[in-house]
Parts: structure tokens; sequence; C-alpha cells
């Protein structure tokens, strides 16, 4: 796909990988929709936008509403006239959550695991109006390895990269290509705003797995699974190679 022209919608966009995504895709001539809960983060970064010549708009979304996410998808038609790209990628993390008897974790698997399928469903029945499009899913490494600290989380990102892989049919169908990037560790306000993440761990973490990402290594994937007819149904890794360089790459697992 030609991201030129084209118009997005990006949840999770006021920050991090999100963020990153809006940046780039905006960058690229898309015009954006920055849907987030976070408004004033929101608000920068269709700033940031803009001030790059880009072109782009907030809409304040709760992904586990179905009802803010229909407005949402319907809202980019509103402003842009078309939807061709939709990148399902707000998403929460935390510990433990599996011991937790508060019942904390199942807010986990509504944002991380109900949200994205019910995303998926709405901007697959928009797309289906028009010629086609590009849905890129955010899961997780944690979605394809054990996450010991994490169980709750890795079961959600599991679930995620399922999903989309069963969803390649859609590329035939439809014109509608859906595909997942699993990024490892990456330097977001999602981990150094987690439980216990001081500077000293997030560097012990980042020892442990390899390196740590920054968030445009993980929009440059999404980028790249959007502009590639070729993919349907893919789930790439993005993972630290060595130090601060980073691999993308996509194999089945
Ligand atoms: N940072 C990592 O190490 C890492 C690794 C693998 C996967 N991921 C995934 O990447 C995605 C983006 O995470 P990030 O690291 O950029 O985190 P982040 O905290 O920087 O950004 C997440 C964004 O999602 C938004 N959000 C949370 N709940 C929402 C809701 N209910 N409705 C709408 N927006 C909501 C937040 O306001 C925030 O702006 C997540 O799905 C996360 O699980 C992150």
């Amino acid at each position: 796909m030609d991201i030129k022209g084209k118009a997005a919608v990006i949840s999770g966009a006021a920050s991090g990988i999100g963020r990153c995504a809006a940046l780039q895709l905006a960058k690229r001539g898309a015009s954006v929709v920055v849907a987030d809960l976070d408004e004033a983060g929101g608000r920068k970064v269709v700033d940031e936008i803009g001030a790059a010549g880009g072109i782009a708009v907030f809409r304040r979304c709760d992904v586990t509403q179905t009802e803010d996410l229909a407005h949402t998808f319907a809202s980019c038609v509103e402003h842009f006239g078309r939807f061709d790209i939709a990148c399902n990628n707000a998403g929460i993390g935390g510990d433990d959550l599996f011991e937790d008897t508060s019942g904390a974790w199942t807010r986990m698997v509504d944002i991380n695991l109900t949200a994205v399928i019910d995303a998926t469903r709405i901007a697959v029945r928009e797309m289906r109006r028009g010629p086609g499009g590009a849905i890129v899913n955010t899961a997780s490494m944690g979605g394809l390895l054990p996450m010991p600290n994490s169980p709750v989380y890795a079961a959600t990102k599991a679930g995620v990269v399922n999903f989309t892989r069963s969803l390649a049919y859609l590329a035939e169908q439809h014109n509608i290509r859906v595909n997942a990037v699993c990024p490892s560790f990456t330097d977001t306000p999602l981990v150094r705003k987690g439980a216990g993440a001081t500077e000293e761990r997030i560097q012990e973490l980042a020892r442990l797995v390899g390196g740590i990402l920054q968030p445009d290594d993980v929009a440059a994937g999404i980028v790249e699974l959007i502009e590639d007819d070729t993919k349907a149904g893919a789930i790439m890794r993005v993972t630290v190679a060595k130090g601060r360089d980073f691999a993308r790459e996509v194999r089945p697992y």
C-alpha cells in the first residue's frame, strides 16, 4: 500500500509506540486520527504532526467501549473522506496480575485482547464498504514466549497473535490485510511507569533480553507491514539484535 494520501486510525497514539506510528504515517503523507484515552497527550501528538507539516485530528476513545471504537473509525471518514489503515495498538502492562485478587486482570484482557478483536471487527466492517485496507495489531514477544512475571499479559498477546494469523483469509476475500507486530522490550512510558520500574531495573531487564528497543523501531515495523502488500496474517518480531541495533523479521513460529 502506498501510504501517501491514505487515512489511518491509531489507538494508543498519545504515547510510546502509537505516537511514533502516528508521526511516521503522517510523515509518509497519511492523514491520522490520533485515538486515545489521554486527551492532553493525544492533542500534543496532533500538534507535533501539524508542526511537521502533517495532518491529524485527536479523537478521545476508550477502546474497551464498542461505541467509542465505532465513532472513532467513522470519524476518520468524516474528517478525511476515507479509512484505509487501522493500528490497534492501545495496551497496558503490569506484573503479577494472575495473583491479584482484585480482579484487575480482567481489565488487562479487556484492553489488550477483547478490544483488539472488537476494533478489528469494526474496522473490517468499515473497510468492506471501500476497496480494502491494512490493519496492524500490536501484540508482543510476550505473545510468543512465556512471561512468568506477567502470565495474563502473555495470554492476551498470544490471543492477539493467533487472532491475527487466523484472519489471513481476509486479504483474498476483501483485500483487507491484517498483520501484527511483536515487539520485545521497548523504551516507552508503559515500562517506565510499571511497578518497580527504576532505571536500574529497566537496565537489568534490558540486559536479560539483549537490549531495549526505541518506539520508533517498532513503528517502522508497523509501517513496513502496512506497505508490504504480500503480508497477510503475518507476525513480525521486532527485537534487539545487538545493542541499539534492531531486527525485524517475519517467520513461522
Ligand atoms: N513497551 C514495551 O516493552 C512493549 C513490548 C511489547 C508490546 N508492547 C505493546 O505496545 C502497545 C503500546 O504500548 P507502549 O509501550 O507504547 O505503551 P504506552 O503506555 O506508551 O502507550 C499506550 C497508550 O495506550 C493508551 N491506552 C491505554 N488504555 C487505553 C484504552 N482503554 N483506550 C484507549 N487508549 C488506551 C494509553 O493512554 C497510552 O497512550 C501496547 O499494546 C503494548 O502492550 C509494548
